[in-house]
C-alpha cells in the first residue's frame, strides 16, 4: 500500500523536532461527551463499548472534532481497557460509575491463566477501526494509536474498577511483587503486539497512557511502571513504510521523573499541568519533544482567559519546534465546544513561527 502524503504533518514534525510553521495541537479525549454529535452517535451505537466495536461509528466519532476545530492530529476512538477485555476480564461500563471488570485478577493462578491476545483476532475490531479511520482521513492529518501502560492497565485489572487508593494492587506489589511482575510482563508483551498491530494497520504515532504511574513512589515507579514502558518502547516498530513512528509517553503526576522517562528512548513526553513547560524543556528538551500542558479547567473560563493561558504556555516553551500543544489530561464532559475553538485557534495564532 502506498500511503497518501500528509496534507498537514506539523504534529509529526514537532515530535521529531523538525521545523514547523506553527505549534500543532490535539486534545486528549477530543472525541467525547462534550460534543453533542458524539452523544448522538454513542446513543445510536447503544453503549460505549458497542461504539468502540463498530469500526464505522468509531471512525465517525474520531472525525467529529476535526470537522469543528482545526486540529493537527486524529486519535483512534477506543479505550485503554480493550486489552484486558481481550484477555478475558469482561469489561463493562455502568452509568456514572466508570469502567468495571466482571472477573478481576487477584491471585497468582488467575494471572498465570491470562492469555496474550492476538491483536488481529480478539482485538480485530480495533485494527479495523484504525484501517477505516486512516482511509477516511485520506492524508488530512496523522492518526495517533494508543494503549494504556502495563501499570495503569494492571490497576484496573486487579482492583476491578477505578480506584483512589489502589489498596489491592499495592498490597500485591508490596507483599508478592513476583506475582505483580508476572502480570506486568504479560501486559508488556500484549501492549507491544497491540501497538505494533496498530502501526501496521495505519497508526502514524503512538502514545502510552500511564494515568496512574503518579500514584507510585520513585522506587516503585521505576520498577513497576517505567521498566515495562521501556520494554514496550524497545519493542515497537519505529520505522514503517519509510516513515518514522514517534512514541509519546505520558505519566500523569510524573513530572518529577522526566529525566528517566526521556531515557527510555521515546520521542515525546506528555506533561500534566503541575510543571511549567519551560522547566520541563530545561530538563529534557534537548532529548525529547514535549506535549501539553494546559490545565483542562482553563476551558471553563472566558475566551480572553483561555487566550492568555495559551499565550503563556507557548511563550514559556519559546523554541522553534518540539512542542505539541495539548491539555494536561482529558477534556471534561461539561466544556462548551465554543471554548475549544478559541483554544485551537489561539495555539495556531500564538505559536506561529517568524
Ligand atoms: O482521546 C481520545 O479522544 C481517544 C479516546 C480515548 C478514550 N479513552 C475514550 C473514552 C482514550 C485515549 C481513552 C484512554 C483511557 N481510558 C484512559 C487513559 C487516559 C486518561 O484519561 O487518563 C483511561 C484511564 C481510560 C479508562 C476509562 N474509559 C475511564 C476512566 C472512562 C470514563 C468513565 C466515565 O464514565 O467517566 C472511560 C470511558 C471513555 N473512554 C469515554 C470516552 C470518550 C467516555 C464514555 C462514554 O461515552 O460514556
Amino acid at each position: 500500500m502506498v500511503a497518501t502524503p500528509l496534507k498537514n504533518d506539523r504534529f509529526l514534525r514537532a515530535l521529531l523536532k523538525q521545523a514547523v510553521d506553527t505549534t500543532p495541537i490535539w486534545i486528549m479525549r477530543q472525541a467525547g461527551r462534550y460534543l453533542p454529535e458524539y452523544r448522538a452517535t454513542r446513543q445510536q451505537a447503544g453503549s460505549f463499548m458497542d461504539l468502540c466495536r463498530n469500526p464505522e461509528l468509531a471512525c465517525e466519532v474520531t472525525l467529529q472534532p476535526l470537522e469543528r476545530f482545526d486540529l493537527d492530529a486524529a486519535i483512534l476512538f477506543s479505550d485503554i481497557l480493550t486489552v484486558p477485555d481481550a484477555m478475558g476480564l469482561g469489561l463493562y461500563f455502568s452509568e456514572g460509575e466508570g469502567p468495571r471488570f466482571e472477573r478481576p485478577v487477584q491471585t497468582r493462578a488467575a494471572i498465570e491463566a491470562l492469555p496474550i491476545p492476538d491483536p488481529e483476532d480478539e482485538l480485530r475490531y480495533v485494527m479495523d477501526a484504525v484501517r477505516t479511520i486512516r482511509a477516511a482521513l485520506n492524508g488530512r492529518v496523522p492518526l495517533i494509536g494508543f494503549s494504556g501502560s502495563p501499570w495503569t492497565l494492571a490497576t484496573y485489572m486487579v482492583e476491578g474498577s477505578s480506584s483512589k487508593e489502589f489498596a489491592k494492587i499495592k498490597g500485591m506489589m508490596y507483599s508478592d511483587p513476583a506475582t505483580l511482575h508476572l502480570l506486568l510482563d504479560k501486559l508488556a508483551s500484549s501492549v507491544t503486539a497491540y501497538l505494533n498491530a496498530q502501526i501496521a494497520a495505519g497508526a502514524q504515532a503512538v502514545m502510552i497512557f500511564d494515568t496512574w504511574g503518579g500514584s507510585l513512589t520513585p522506587t516503585t515507579y521505576r520498577e513497576f511502571s517505567l521498566a515495562y514502558m521501556q520494554r514496550i518502547v524497545e519493542g515497537l516498530t519505529r520505522q514503517y513504510e519509510g516513515q518514522t513512528i514517534p512514541v509519546i509517553l505520558f505519566t500523569k503526576g510524573g513530572a518529577q521523573w522526566l529525566e528517566s522517562m526521556a531515557a527510555t528512548g521515546c520521542d515525546g513526553l506528555g506533561l500534566d499541568w503541575t510543571i511549567n513547560i519551560a522547566e520541563a524543556y530545561a530538563r529534557v528538551g534537548q532529548q525529547v519533544a514535549l506535549q501539553g500542558n494546559m490545565d483542562p479547567c482553563v476551558l471553563y473560563a472566558t475566551p480572553e482567559a483561555i487566550r492568555a493561558q495559551v499565550k503563556q504556555i507557548v511563550t514559556d516553551f519559546g523554541q522553534p519546534s518540539g512542542h505539541v500543544f495539548n491539555l494536561g489530561h482529558g477534556i471534561h464532559q461539561h466544556i462548551r465546544p465554543e471554548n475549544v475553538k478559541v483554544l485551537v485557534d489561539a495555539v495556531h495564532e500564538f505559536g506561529r513561527k517568524a
